[in-house]
């Protein structure tokens, strides 16, 4: 789950303290900060819905990725309808943190769209979509396992897809 440069950077570190060497020139330095910034968080996600689910998630990409703290992170999603999505579509969203899990939240997905002018808004058409939405992440996220699980339904409570994304910063 690792980034592959965790390795190398406990690499650096082991051979740093065998040969003793007390001094490490600036260029390394500037180096191994990187190479543990990027090691810095893993994730994963999956899909939770059925095959009868009215959208069906296709793809789901971050920037950057591994994400981290303090930064934005930019989501993009694509996805096909099978039939267009009218107002009252809603999600609801679950957060676990550290095991612990919060209560859960709707969000209003037409709204939602309309207040971050989304590059997608409802009535979402029959079809291919591909919607990016960014998030600031904030600094001080514990580094402990957390799980986003959104469900989503039409305003008549039918399925229309279900993800969970997982992500751990260390
Ligand atoms: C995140 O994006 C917002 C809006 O574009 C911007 O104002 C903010 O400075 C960004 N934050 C970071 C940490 O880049
Ligand atoms: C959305 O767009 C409108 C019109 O372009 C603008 O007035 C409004 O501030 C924007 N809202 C956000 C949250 O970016």
């Amino acid at each position: 789950m690792f980034h592959p440069k965790f390795h190398s950077v406990h690499a650096i570190l082991f051979i740093t303290a065998l040969s003793g060497l007390s001094a490490v020139n600036a260029a390394e330095q500037q180096q191994l900060s990187e190479s543990v910034r990027d090691a810095h968080s893993s994730w994963a996600w999956n899909l939770c819905g059925t095959p009868s689910d009215i959208v069906e998630i296709k793809s789901l990409e971050i920037n950057p990725d591994p994400p981290e703290k303090g930064q934005n992170l930019t989501i993009t999603v694509k996805g096909v309808a099978k039939e267009q999505i009218e107002d009252g579509a809603y999600a609801s969203v679950v957060i676990t943190i550290g095991g612990i899990k919060l209560p859960p939240k709707e969000y209003d997905l037409c709204e939602e769209a309309r207040k971050a002018n989304a590059s997608i808004q409802c009535p979402i058409e029959k079809g291919e979509h591909e919607v990016t939405q960014t998030v600031e992440l904030p600094k001080e996220i514990p580094n402990w396992p957390i799980s986003i699980q959104a469900q989503g339904f039409t305003a008549d409570d039918r399925d229309l897809t279900c993800a969970n994304f997982m992500v751990k910063f260390t």
